[in-house]
C-alpha cells in the first residue's frame, strides 16, 4: 500500500487501524498481543482521563513494532536476541514517530518518540517504579542503557512532550493484562481521524 495516496484523514485513519487488523495478532510480549496493547494503553488513557491527542498516543506508541519488515520473530530467529523482547535496536519509537509526523501533530508524535527513554527516566526518579515492570520489560532497560543519570532526567524533563511521555510509559506497563476489557479498534480510528491535521499532497512526501 502507498501511504502517499491516502488522501482524507478517513483513508489514513483507515489505513492505520488495518495495520492493527492485519498485523496486531503478533505477539507484544509472552502475555498480549500487539493489538491488545495497544487497546489497553489507549484505554488507560482515556480512563485518566488525558487529551484526545494523549489518547491517540497512547493507542499508536508501539505501531513502530509493526511497521518494521524485521518482527520480532524473525529477528528472533536471526540470533538478535533471545530474551522475549523486541531487539531494541530497531528503535520502534523513533520509527513509529518519524512516520506518524507525516498526519499528525507533535503533541501526538513527541511522546511516541519519548515513551522508550521515559522509562529510563521514571527508573531514575521513581524508586517504586521498577517494581511494576516485568522481568522482559527490565531486560529490554537495560538493552537501552539502564537508569538515565540525574543530569540525563533533568534534560529529559524539560523537553517537550516529557510529561505525556511518562504518563504513556505508566499505561504502556499497566497494558499487558490477559482479557481485559478494551474499547474495539473502531472506536479508536474515529479518534485517529479526529486530530490528524495534514494530508501532504501525494508529490509531497514519501514516508514508505
Ligand atoms: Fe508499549
Amino acid at each position: 500500500m502507498r501511504w502517499t495516496m491516502l488522501q482524507s484523514a478517513e483513508a489514513v485513519a483507515d489505513a492505520l487501524i488495518d495495520v492493527y487488523e492485519q498485523r496486531g495478532s503478533e505477539n507484544y510480549d509472552e502475555s498480549v498481543t500487539q493489538t491488545a496493547h495497544a487497546l489497553q494503553c489507549g484505554a488507560h488513557a482515556m480512563a485518566a482521563p488525558a487529551s484526545v491527542t494523549t489518547i491517540v498516543a497512547a493507542f499508536l506508541h508501539d505501531i513502530g513494532h509493526l511497521l518494521v519488515d524485521i518482527d520480532v520473530h524473525t529477528a528472533r530467529t536471526h540470533g538478535d536476541t533471545d530474551r522475549g523482547v523486541a531487539p531494541q535496536d530497531l528503535r520502534h519509537e523513533d520509527l513509529g514517530a518519524r512516520f506518524l509526523a507525516t498526519w499528525f501533530p507533535e503533541s501526538i508524535t513527541e511522546p511516541i518518540r519519548l515513551h522508550v527513554s521515559a522509562k529510563r527516566y521514571l527508573c531514575a526518579i521513581d524508586p517504586e517504579y521498577v517494581d511494576v515492570l516485568s522481568p522482559a520489560s527490565i531486560r529490554s532497560m537495560e538493552l537501552q542503557g539502564g537508569p538515565m543519570t540525574s543530569a540525563e532526567a533533568e534534560r529529559f524533563a524539560a523537553l517537550p512532550g516529557s510529561a505525556p511521555a511518562v504518563a504513556l510509559r505508566r499505561w504502556d506497563d499497566l497494558a499487558k493484562e490477559v482479557g481485559a476489557p478494551v474499547p474495539s479498534l473502531d472506536t479508536f480510528r474515529t479518534l485517529v481521524e479526529s486530530v490528524i491535521v495534514r494530508i501532504p499532497a501525494v508529490e509531497d512526501s514519501d514516508p514508505r
